[in-house]
């Protein structure tokens, strides 16, 4: 690499020279020689590079000018004054500066002026000092199981500094190592275009042989005299997908049940999953066939994946002793797998796929499937009454001993052969009998429509069936006893006592009665006052209805009132009720028990003097009563039950006045 052998070609350049300049100096002998500088490193500085040789009959100084001498890169070149030698100071590249542009001057120094001025390009000459670089040192890909082949998996750039369009920036791309080494149905090649490379796959991904892989991709130039390159790393991580399906490997449990138990697991199944554990692709479904009554419930244990059958409503041994149910398992994801078929030289692999969106293969796998027979194992049933509710009418006062209804129950069992015996169950007002044999059940007691345990005149009693296993079964069965209504009662008053206060006028206080027997042997009522002492004193207005006015004529005195009331109900029953009335002079209070209550308020010693005096009255008023007033008793019969009403009548209290009767 001496300095003759980088003097190449000649260039000659002519800058801001006007055409007689060109001229005169034309007459001069210039030889300019133009120069090529190889970019990088040199064993020595300053060397050599070439004189610019000129006509040397005049005395000459040289200068060069511009980019490497004074502008940058500067002090990369210098001239010799004298002999017009230029030297290279420095290193230079390519790829900063492929062209210097240099100003050249002779000066006339006898004159001192400029005699020629010429512009010099100085060429610097490419080395393959670059290799291709690429964009990024490592790319990141992640990929579903089911990406096709046909995809692109990633693109890789690289470029190159050197000289455009030489052998020294081209570059080639290769795939030069994949780690782990891929299975036989998988292969990884690159394709490239212009700069780019593109990563595809030829055949079938899967997680379970190698869940990533790690390709070297390089890029080498085609430099002529040394070849560079570099590589970059392509790491693609393969996400597991439901490649394959679960299978049954076992089962575990009882695989019977009591009938009528419920809520109980009876079975667990078994299955193995060759996909990641705890994935989608892993996690069991279970379903089940010929379940035709619902009877059956399957879950996925998470924690196992087995399959946990229970038995959710009861079975009934009486309808068959074994169930056979058959049970499919798949996954909670959608199964996808992809098989080689052939591996042509040229082009992608021949594939079957399943499952994935680009395949055109069947969408619906056959199930893994396991039949499983569950044993019924009878139990006693319990009696069962049928009817399980009966309805019975009857008058409500029918005699004692009256026969309702029977109940009866059955034993549904088929192995198991109780006896039962029949109890009472429900009787709240403990009117009926139940005979232990046979479900009679008779009256023990009057029944009365009007208790309060009956509910809209319907009385309702429960009757047991208990059976004599240990422990004992019970069946349940109920009697609805209407009660028909009967004129069993009589009408009522709600109050029979009340307070009146003496009046210039006729004043009156109202009178309500009821009767506890229904429509129609209850109200309106008719309402009369008896004895013919009340005439001009007593009067009721109006007669009929539910309520009626007491009223007061003027003529009557303070005092205590005792009246007789004949209520009679809708058909005419009644009965004789006594009113016991207080008429006091209001003035200045409310009632006459707030006279009683006010005239109460004396002094101790006082009351004991008054009380003896009134003592004394009273027992003289008791003698002449004695032989004045009489006591009568009055029987009045009142209905056809024979039920007597005793009406007290004329009862005279001491301190009242006897002259209201
Ligand atoms: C390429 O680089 C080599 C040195 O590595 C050099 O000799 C050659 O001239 C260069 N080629 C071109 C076309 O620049
Ligand atoms: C690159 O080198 C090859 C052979 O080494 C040659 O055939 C080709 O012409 C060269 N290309 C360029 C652009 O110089
Ligand atoms: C259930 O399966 C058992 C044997 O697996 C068979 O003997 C029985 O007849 C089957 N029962 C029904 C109702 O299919
Ligand atoms: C029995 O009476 C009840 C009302 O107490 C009624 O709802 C029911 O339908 C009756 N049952 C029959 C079988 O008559
Ligand atoms: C009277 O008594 C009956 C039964 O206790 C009651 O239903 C009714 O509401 C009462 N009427 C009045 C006005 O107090
Ligand atoms: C009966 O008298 C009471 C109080 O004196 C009164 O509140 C009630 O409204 C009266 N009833 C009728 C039906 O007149």
């Amino acid at each position: 690499m001496e300095t003759n052998s980088l003097l190449l070609t000649l260039f000659l350049g002519i800058v801001s020279v006007s055409c007689e300049e060109l001229l005169h100096r034309q007459k001069r002998d210039w030889i300019i020689a133009d120069y090529m500088i190889v970019e990088g490193p040199h064993k020595e500085y300053p060397y050599y590079l070439g004189t610019i040789e000129v006509d040397k009959k005049l005395q000459m100084v040289f200068h060069l000018r511009g980019q490497g001498v004074d502008l940058d890169p500067k002090d990369k070149l210098s001239i010799d004054l004298r002999t017009g030698d230029v030297f290279v100071k420095g290193e230079l590249d390519y790829e900063t500066y492929q062209v210097l542009k240099l100003t050249f001057e002779a000066i006339d120094e006898s004159i001192n002026e400029v005699d020629t001025k010429l512009g010099v390009e100085l060429q610097i000459l490419d080395i393959n000092d670059n290799p291709p670089v690429f964009q990024k040192d490592t790319f990141m890909i992640n990929l579903k199981e089911s990406t096709s082949q046909r995809d692109y998996l990633a693109s890789v750039t690289a470029t190159d500094k050197d000289k455009k369009g030489t052998n020294n920036s081209t570059f080639d791309l290769k795939i030069v190592s994949v780690t782990p080494k891929p299975p036989d149905e998988l292969a990884f090649v690159l394709k490239q275009q212009d700069t780019t490379g593109t990563i595809q796959f030829k055949g079938c991904l899967n997680h379970q042989k190698s869940e990533k892989y790690t390709i070297l991709v390089e890029a080498k130039d085609r430099g002529e005299v040394v070849q560079l390159s570099s590589t970059c790393t392509v790491i693609i991580n393969i996400e597991d997908e439901n490649n394959h399906m679960p299978v049954f490997t076992g089962q575990t449990g009882a695989g019977s049940i009591k009938e009528r138990d419920s809520g109980v697991e009876v079975l667990r199944l078994q299955v193995s999953d060759q996909d990641s554990k705890g994935s989608n692709a892993w996690k069991a479904k279970y379903t089940i066939q010929g379940d035709k009554d619902q009877n059956f419930r399957i879950t996925t244990d998470p924690n196992t994946n087995e399959g946990v059958l229970f038995v959710d409503k009861p079975l009934d041994y009486e309808e068959g002793s074994l169930r056979n149910l058959s049970i499919s398992v798949e996954n909670e994801v959608p199964y996808f797998s992809c098989k080689v078929k052939s591996r042509p030289s040229i082009g992608l692999w021949e594939v079957e796929t399943f499952g994935s969106k680009s395949s055109n293969g069947p969408t619906h796998l056959p199930l893994h499937t396991r039949q499983v027979t569950i044993k019924v194992e009878d139990v006693n049933d319990p009696p069962v009454f049928t009817p399980a509710v009966k309805n019975v009418t009857v008058e409500e006062n029918v005699a004692v001993g009256w026969n309702l209804e029977t109940l009866t129950a059955k034993d549904l069992d088929w192995s198991h052969v109780n006896t039962f015996v029949y109890m009472k169950g429900q009787d709240s007002a403990n009117w009926v009998a139940v005979d232990e044999k046979s479900g009679k059940i008779t009256t023990t007691k009057i029944l009365d429509r009007e208790s309060p345990h009956v509910k809209n005149s319907v009385y309702q009693v429960t009757v047991l069936a208990v059976d004599d296993d240990k422990p004992p079964l019970t069946g349940t069965g109920t009697l609805n006893i209407h009660l028909r209504d009967k004129n069993d009662n009589l009408p009522q008053l709600n109050t029979s006592t009340m307070d009146m206060c003496l009046s210039e006028e006729p004043s009156m206080v109202n009178i309500t009665a009821f009767d506890l027997d229904g429509d129609p042997y209850s109200g309106p009522f008719t309402f009369q006052l008896q004895g013919d002492n009340v005439k001009g004193k007593w009067r009721i207005d109006p007669k009929y209805g539910y309520t009626v006015n007491l009223v007061k004529e003027n003529t009557v005195y303070a005092g205590h009132h005792e009246l007789l009331l004949e209520v009679l109900d809708h058909q005419g029953q009644g009965a004789i009720h006594h009113l016991s009335i207080t008429v006091c002079d209001c003035s200045g209070m409310t009632n006459c028990r707030m006279r009683r209550a006010s005239g109460a308020k004396i002094g101790a010693s006082a009351v004991l003097i008054f009380m003896t005096t009134i003592l004394l009255l009273l027992g003289i008023l008791l003698l002449a009563f004695l032989m004045t007033c009489k006591r009568e008793l009055k029987l009045i019969p009142t209905d056809e039950i024979g039920e007597e009403h005793l009406i007290k009548s004329n009862t005279e209290i001491p301190g009242t006045d006897c002259k209201v009767n």
